[in-house]
């Protein structure tokens, strides 16, 4: 029997990146996937690839609408009937420094990186009091070293990592898993080529990294599967840097 088997994964973001591979290898391990995204033609498609593994649908939204999730919710249950795991993965971010943000730019990124958990952690509260599952974040190095784009980015990052512990302590005693993962340094591709355009670049950062190497979607999907996993169900209300000793070099 595979790891998820019978299970249902929902991840935020999932049309591309990091969240496309972690709905990835839940679907490898046998679990239904409930692709969530605002992009309706890579959400689709993404959708559509997962399904050759294992049952998987698209459902559009923008996480930083409650209506949109509530939607979302109705969806999974329409066509899964329940609901054990939510990865919340979908984020934007902007680099600027203080004064090139407005007060639109703020309130879209804290509404969708920082409301966005609030959203879809609230859309479906009433079934994780009785479904014994598992949250995991996707929160950023960022909330810790203050590095990775404007000050919205990381304030945000650190600010959900808030509402996960908070929601470790709410939820556990439910039998629910609530953790963080804190990636730095993950080579998406865009990332890689807008901050760190040259060869020279790429090789002054790399010796900075104490494992000598960027980390991969796989890296980050690995972690996410393994919280999500019951087995692990001691690890509670953690965030997990992931950052090839980076924060510590
Ligand atoms: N790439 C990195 O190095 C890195 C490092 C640390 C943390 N992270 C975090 O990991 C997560 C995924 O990052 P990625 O690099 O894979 O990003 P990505 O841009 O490749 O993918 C993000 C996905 O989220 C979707 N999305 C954006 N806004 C949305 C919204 N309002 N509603 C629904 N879907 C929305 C996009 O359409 C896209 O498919 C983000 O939360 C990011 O902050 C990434």
């Amino acid at each position: 029997m595979k790891r998820f088997e019978g299970k249902v994964a929902l991840v935020t973001g999932a049309a591309h990146g990091i969240g496309k591979q972690i709905a990835k290898q839940f679907a490898e391990e046998g679990a239904n996937t409930v692709i969530v995204d605002y992009n309706p033609e890579t959400g689709t498609k993404t959708a559509a690839e997962l399904s050759e593994i294992q049952k998987s649908i698209f459902a559009r939204a923008n996480v930083a609408s409650l209506e949109d999730m509530q939607a979302v919710r109705e969806q999974t249950f329409a066509e899964f009937g329940r609901i054990d795991i939510l990865v919340l993965n979908a984020g934007i971010a902007f680099k600027g420094t203080m004064n090139d943000f407005t007060l639109d730019d703020w309130n879209r990124l804290i509404g969708i990186n920082l409301t966005g958990l609030y959203t879809t952690v609230k859309a479906f509260y009433n079934d994780f009091l009785t479904n014994n599952g598992s949250i995991v974040y996707i929160s950023s190095g960022s909330a810790l070293s203050g590095t990775g784009g404007a000050v919205a980015y990381p304030a945000a990052k650190a600010g959900g990592e808030g509402l996960i512990r908070g929601l470790a302590k709410e939820l556990g005693p439910k039998g629910v898993n609530v953790n963080a993962i804190a990636p730095r340094l993950i080579d998406t591709g865009e990332m890689m080529r807008v901050n760190y355009p040259t060869q020279a670049d790429l090789d002054a950062v790399l010796k900075k990294i104490p494992v000598r190497r960027f980390g991969t979607v796989q890296d980050v999907a690995n972690l996410a599967l393994f919280l999500a996993d019951k087995a692990n169900s001691y690890i509670q209300g953690q965030t997990i840097l992931l950052d090839g000793g980076r924060t510590i070099a």
